[in-house]
Order: structure tokens, then C-alpha cells, then sequence
């Protein structure tokens, strides 16, 4: 199997996991991303069952719509049962590095409300130790250097992502070479320098359920 192909597999099993809790009220939260993308398509098949869907970003609201599943404002649902989301790394107690796609503030913001965090990832996204992925952190475009200035203090070697503008009309920078051993302090530490909107660790409200691909099958992770 490739990746696509066990990108989608744990796209159907977060699908099973779900449907047996749906009913015509249920809204569900839906991330950003390939793995994400995969889930939408596989849902849509059931989408008379539910009634409809909070976005983590613009991108996953248009494709959700394409499938003609309505798309609610956070603000206007009561209760989030399910947020399935990919990940760029999970470790073993899933906590998650998050944002390759840029939409990790409001991906952070639906988990935060949502009763249960489904994470889908293929196996290569699960590592000993978090970092190798560049941990990504949204900044406010005019505190840019002030922010790189703190990473650097904290270890990291910042990098803008040229190009890139959140739907927050924010920026990012990828911070390469960190060995995070303590997920949850770093999450505070860096979500403390004024500028910072938020960063990728997902340490603080880590995932509730990994859904692992792997050859052998979809293997599954509780926290
Ligand atoms: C987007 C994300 C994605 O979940 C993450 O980048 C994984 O993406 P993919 O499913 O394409 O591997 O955090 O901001």
C-alpha cells in the first residue's frame, strides 16, 4: 500500500468510528490537509446522516460545500461530538505537531471545543520524539523578527514560509532542529512571546484517538 492508500484507509475507519454516534443534529468539526481531504470525501457518502460541519480552514469549508455538506460558524454550534484531523507527527501519547497546511490556529480552535479529537495520519507520522518536523508557529506579520529572535533563545532555527498567508491574514515560521521533549511546556513557552498567535504542538489538548495506517491494517492509539 502507498501512502495515499493508507492516507485513505484511516479516512474510512474515522468514518466508522463516527457514524454509529451520528444523528441529524450532529455537527462534526473536520481538519485541513490530504489525510483530512480523504475523510471529507469518505463522509460524504453519509451525508444525509448528520447535519453539517465546522471548517478548520477555508480550503476544507469550499471542499465540504463541494460535496454539499453544510458548513456552520463555530460560534453558531453548541457542541462539537468529533474533530478528525490529520497530523505531521504524533508521538506516543498523542501529542501532535500540526500546521504543514498552515491552518493550525483554527485547527487548534475546533479540537478545543470538540468532545472527541480523532487524529488519522499514515504510520510514518508517528515518532519517538517530536521535531523532525519543523514545528510550525503563526505570527502577526509585524512582529515576524521579534518572535524569530525568541525561537532562536529558545533553540530553534526559525524559518519564514515565503508566500504563505494564514486565513488569519497571518504568516508562518517553521522551526527546524528542536527536540521536544517536554510538548506541553514548550507549547506555553512559545505561545507566551508577544506576537505569536499560536504554534503547532497540539500537547496541551493532544489527541484523544490516533488512527494509524499501516500495511497490516489501521491500528489504533487511545490517549
Ligand atoms: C494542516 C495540518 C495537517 O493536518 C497536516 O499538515 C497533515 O497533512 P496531510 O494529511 O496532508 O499529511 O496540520 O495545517
Amino acid at each position: 500500500m502507498n501512502q495515499d492508500q493508507l492516507k485513505q484507509a484511516v479516512a474510512q475507519a474515522a468514518v466508522d468510528h463516527i457514524l454509529p454516534h451520528l444523528d441529524s443534529k450532529s455537527v462534526i468539526g473536520v481538519g485541513t490537509g490530504s489525510t483530512a481531504n480523504y475523510f471529507i470525501d469518505a463522509l460524504a457518502r453519509h451525508k444525509m446522516e448528520f447535519d453539517g460541519a465546522v471548517a478548520s480552514s477555508e480550503a476544507t469549508a469550499a471542499r465540504l460545500k463541494s460535496h454539499g455538506i453544510p458548513v456552520y460558524d463555530l460560534n453558531s454550534v453548541g457542541e462539537l461530538e468529533f474533530y478528525v484531523d490529520g497530523a505531521d507527527e504524533s508521538d506516543e501519547h498523542l501529542h501532535l505537531i500540526k500546521g504543514g497546511g498552515a491552518a493550525l490556529t483554527r485547527e487548534k480552535i475546533v479540537a478545543a471545543v470538540a468532545k472527541t479529537f480523532i487524529c488519522i495520519a499514515d504510520q510514518s507520522k508517528l515518532v519517538p520524539v517530536l521535531g523532525r518536523f519543523p514545528l510550525p508557529v503563526e505570527v502577526i506579520p509585524m512582529a515576524r523578527s521579534h518572535v524569530a529572535r525568541q525561537l532562536v533563545k529558545l533553540g530553534g532555527d526559525p524559518v519564514y514560509r515565503e508566500g504563505v498567508v494564514t486565513d488569519n491574514g497571518n504568516v508562518i515560521l517553521d522551526v527546524h532542529n528542536l527536540q521536544i521533549v517536554n510538548p506541553v511546556e514548550l507549547e506555553a513557552q512559545i505561545n507566551a512571546i508577544v506576537g505569536v498567535v499560536t504554534n503547532g504542538l497540539f500537547a496541551a489538548r493532544p489527541a484523544d484517538i490516533l488512527l494509524l495506517g499501516t500495511p497490516e491494517g489501521v491500528r489504533q492509539l487511545n490517549r
